[in-house]
């Protein structure tokens, strides 16, 4: 593993030295914060990921496997998302996220390097922060249960999303770094192929944890996307990814804190 500074291309070079396989997980991860600081995602998501490949190059790494996001689908409301799906960014962290997967595409044509790039959906999981307004929805709800405040759902909850447990996030790292068939840029979904809406979610929550709290509802976020879920075939297909915890198993693990959960 390599730990560095993506914007210092100097010190990453110097840090990948005797390398053979780096993934790399390290962004500007809000997409508010890259409406309001396009240079800033820019710098990070965009020059760094190529500092990554290049200094990956010079040091004579194998592979690189890159976290980027369904974010690139945008809005487009076909369902569910295909890899082979036209991209259509809509903020600069999207936009950002489809560069990299291109430049991953090319230092695998160009320079040899081997290259996977995994699109995370809705990760979720222990220790995630769910303290910040830019917090995904399931750390924010456990958050509101630990501290006893109603949560909030943005419009009627009838929304839905694929959210995917953070161990089977490794088990596609691990895969696409170790399976020999791949290597060349390709793109995979990272998700479960499973849609729930938030409500079912917040049901879920509640029979774990035993809250009796109630939400409150309010106007839905502008921009929200209504409906998301994978189609994760090329995955299972090519990786032999399967995902392993279901929303319970997922959320319990999450409520119970980290060295409880079970392990697979
Ligand atoms: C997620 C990413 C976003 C990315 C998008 C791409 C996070 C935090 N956000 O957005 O960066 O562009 O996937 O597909 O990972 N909600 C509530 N109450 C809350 C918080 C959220 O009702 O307290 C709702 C939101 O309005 C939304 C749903 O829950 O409808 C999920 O929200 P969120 O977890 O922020 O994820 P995405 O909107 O899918």
């Amino acid at each position: 593993m390599v730990e560095g500074d993506i914007c210092d291309p100097a010190a990453l070079a110097g840090a990948m030295q005797g390398v053979k396989h780096v993934f790399h997980e390290a962004a500007l991860v809000s997409v508010t914060v890259s409406v309001e600081h396009p240079l800033d995602n820019d710098s990070i998501n965009i020059r760094g990921t190529l500092n990554v490949l290049q200094a990956a190059r010079e040091a004579g790494v194998k592979r690189v496997v890159l976290a980027t996001s369904a974010a690139v689908y945008g809005n487009n409301p076909e369902l569910p998302k295909r890899e082979t799906m036209l991209p259509e960014p809509e903020s600069p962290y999207a936009l950002g996220k489809l560069a990299g997967e291109y430049y991953m595409k090319l230092y695998s044509h160009l320079y040899g390097l081997e290259a996977v790039s995994l699109r995370y959906f809705n990760v979720f999981g222990p220790r995630q922060d769910g303290k910040s307004m830019y917090s995904g929805v399931i750390s924010r709800f456990a958050d509101d249960i630990r501290q006893g405040r109603a949560p909030t759902i943005f419009g009627d909850g009838g929304q839905t999303r694929d959210f995917v447990f953070v161990k089977d996030v490794v088990q596609a790292n691990l895969l696409a770094m170790k399976t020999d068939s791949v290597g060349k840029g390709e793109i995979f979904n990272v998700a479960t192929g499973r849609q729930i809406t938030l409500l079912k979610l917040w049901e879920i929550l509640k029979g774990i944890s035993g809250s009796d709290l109630k939400p409150g509802f309010k106007e839905a976020r502008i921009g929200d996307i209504r409906h998301s879920v994978a189609d994760i075939s090329r995955i299972r297909k090519d990786l032999g990814y399967e995902p392993k915890f279901s929303m319970e198993e997922g959320l319990s693990a999450l409520m119970d804190g980290l060295g409880k959960e079970r392990t697979r």
